[in-house]
């Protein structure tokens, strides 16, 4: 099978922890160099993964010429020299999110992309989570009725770091939703089919003495009427949320636990009723079972890598274009602005 060659630039976070990995077991992926800020760092992860070559600059990876895409995982404040330096240089683009700092550099980014005709996709992997690609499915077929109200979670324990690139609005463009609320939200908007039209947001720090919010509340409705709420915080203690995810129809619901995360993994439940059934003003609830879904789980970083390979090689559409996550930071922008305002943003 053909291989995409591979370079990570930024490849001592979440690369080195999960994507790189992932990778790994890429069928249709070949890790061959990385980058890192500095040469021991670069060194130590290109002996940890085997690759060819390991460098301490952008402009030396993206003159190898091997490299047919690059992975970049740096702060987000490096994301749009680095897109631009890498799409110049004919290279394929798979960046974390937030693509860049703003929804008009972001945008700026993608033309320069098609004009150097080079792609360029964002990193929602959760969109690749078989349960959320099953809870997509059945939503589609109709199981649960006409959508009417979801919500998504995401929290961590996330203190004052000093020097946390994070923690400063000049280096990561915002807090707990812009660091993972945005998963939820491209989540929702994912599986309902549908996308945001309006938002409110109450953002706030709270417990923390950083710049950023560490306490994100986002209501959001969708194109197709539904609403949606988004929780994100970066001070609950880990083990006290459960990254939910609930999604209710006329005809049922699901509700997942766990699922939204960096591992695949979690439980998710499905209620299917019945809305034939005539008010009851008894209000007895119906016992209807839940239905455990079960799906086979593998690894999301896997499958991000190896989708966006196949659409290297074989001119597949991509699964998540850079759009998705420019439009994702309109709204997460818009919340913020809401959050100032205290108005309904539209979008
Ligand atoms: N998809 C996911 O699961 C996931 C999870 C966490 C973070 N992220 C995203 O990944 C990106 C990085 O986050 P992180 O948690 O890995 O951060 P991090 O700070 O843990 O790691 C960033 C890495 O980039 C390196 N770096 C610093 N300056 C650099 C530069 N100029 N050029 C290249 N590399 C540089 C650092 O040395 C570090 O090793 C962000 O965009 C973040 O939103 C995605």
């Amino acid at each position: 099978m053909s291989k995409v060659k591979w370079g990570v630039i930024g490849a001592g976070g979440i690369a080195d922890r999960r994507t790189i990995p992932g990778m790994m077991l890429a069928k249709n992926a070949e890790l061959v160099a990385v980058m890192e800020v500095n040469k021991e760092l670069a060194e130590k992860i290109r002996a940890k993964y085997n690759a060819k070559r390991a460098y301490d600059n952008v402009d030396d990876l993206l003159a190898d010429e091997e490299v047919q895409a690059v992975y970049i995982a740096s702060p987000v404040i490096y994301h749009k020299e680095q897109v631009i330096k890498a799409a110049n240089a004919k290279k394929h683009i798979l960046v974390e999110k937030p693509v860049a700092f703003s929804v008009e550099d972001g945008k700026e980014l993608v033309e320069l992309c098609k004009k150097n005709n080079v792609l360029i996709a964002t990193g929602f992997m959760m969109r690749f989570h078989a349960y959320h690609q099953e809870m997509k499915k059945l939503v589609s077929e109709g199981k649960l009725g006409q959508i009417v109200s979801c919500r998504a979670q995401l929290t961590c324990w996330y203190p004052d770091i000093p020097g946390a690139w994070r923690q400063q609005f000049a280096t990561s463009g915002g807090g707990a939703m812009m660091d993972m609320g945005v998963h939820c939200l491209d989540l929702i908007q994912y599986i309902v089919g549908s996308k945001a039209k309006k938002v409110v947001g109450f953002t706030d720090t709270k417990t923390f003495k950083y710049e950023v919010e560490d306490s994100a509340s986002v209501i959001v409705q969708l194109e197709n009427g539904a609403n949606v709420y988004i929780d994100a915080y970066f001070n609950i203690p880990d083990a006290a949320a459960k990254g939910r995810m609930e999604i209710y129809g006329t005809k049922g619901s699901i509700l997942a636990e766990g699922t939204i995360g960096q591992v695949e993994g979690g439980k998710v439940e499905v209620v299917i009723s019945d809305d034939t059934l005539g008010y009851d003003a008894q209000q007895n609830r119906v016992d209807v079972k839940p239905i455990e879904l079960n799906v086979t789980l593998g690894n999301m970083y896997t499958k991000e890598i190896e989708s966006f390979s196949n659409s290297i090689l074989n001119g597949t559409p991509l699964e998540v274009p850079a759009e998705d996550g420019i439009q994702i930071q309109e709204v997460v922008e818009k919340a913020y602005e809401s959050s100032k305002t205290g108005k309904v943003m539209e979008l």
